[in-house]
């Protein structure tokens, strides 16, 4: 039996980190002076590419299958930048918006839209947290450092107190195979 199967299901795309990746950036958020706050747990630190909110089964599986259709490319993300907003929100993000992150952020959101989800009307900010609630400031100049190597991007689920559950994986293509698709495609 599914209790999932009637309610809602709060949801977002994601990139989802290695642990080694993570490690880096919880390291550099744990050498940080306290100022407070929730320190994100491990485990659960990425960096949110759209977020659809509770949403139904169906929806989720109009979501699912539409996020399949998207063809991205891989790449390297630098978190070089951190910042505090949001009323004590620690970040950590990249101080250049990789072509190839925002035009996936932007093929997820329409994504969204396609399955009837609104999309967050703010523009897309690449971020990925590590403190809710800090009243701590960063030191002059801190930077987290780290490369993350973006070769997917996932479906995850938020449910209050537990870890964030990836449910599904899609492949993020390289340049060469995105040729080699739309030649492909060409002779379809
Ligand atoms: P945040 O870390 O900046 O709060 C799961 O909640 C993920 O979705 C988090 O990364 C969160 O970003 C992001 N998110 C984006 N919009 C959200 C919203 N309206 N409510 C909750 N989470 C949101």
């Amino acid at each position: 039996m599914d209790e999932d199967h009637d309610s809602l299901q709060r949801l977002f795309f994601a990139i989802w980190p290695s642990d080694a990746e993570r490690r880096v950036l919880v390291q550099w958020r744990d050498g940080l002076r306290r100022g407070g706050g929730r320190a994100v747990p491990a485990r659960n630190v990425h960096l949110t590419l759209a977020f659809a909110g509770d949403v139904d089964a169906a929806t989720r599986d109009c979501l699912e299958r539409e996020a399949a259709r998207v063809h991205g490319e891989a790449f390297e993300l630098t978190l070089d930048r951190a910042g505090v907003f949001r009323r004590g929100l620690l970040w950590a993000g990249p101080s250049e918006c990789p072509a190839e992150l925002s035009a996936l952020a932007e093929a997820l959101e329409r994504v969204l839209v396609a399955c009837g989800v609104r999309p967050d009307t703010r523009p897309f900010l690449p971020h990925v947290t590590l403190v809710r609630n800090t009243r701590g400031r960063l030191p002059e100049g801190a930077a987290p450092g780290g490369v993350w190597q973006t070769d997917q991007f996932c479906l995850v689920r938020s449910r209050p107190g537990r870890p964030y559950e990836v449910l599904r994986r899609y492949p993020l293509g390289t340049p060469a195979a995105g040729l080699l698709s739309e030649h492909s495609g060409s002779v379809e």
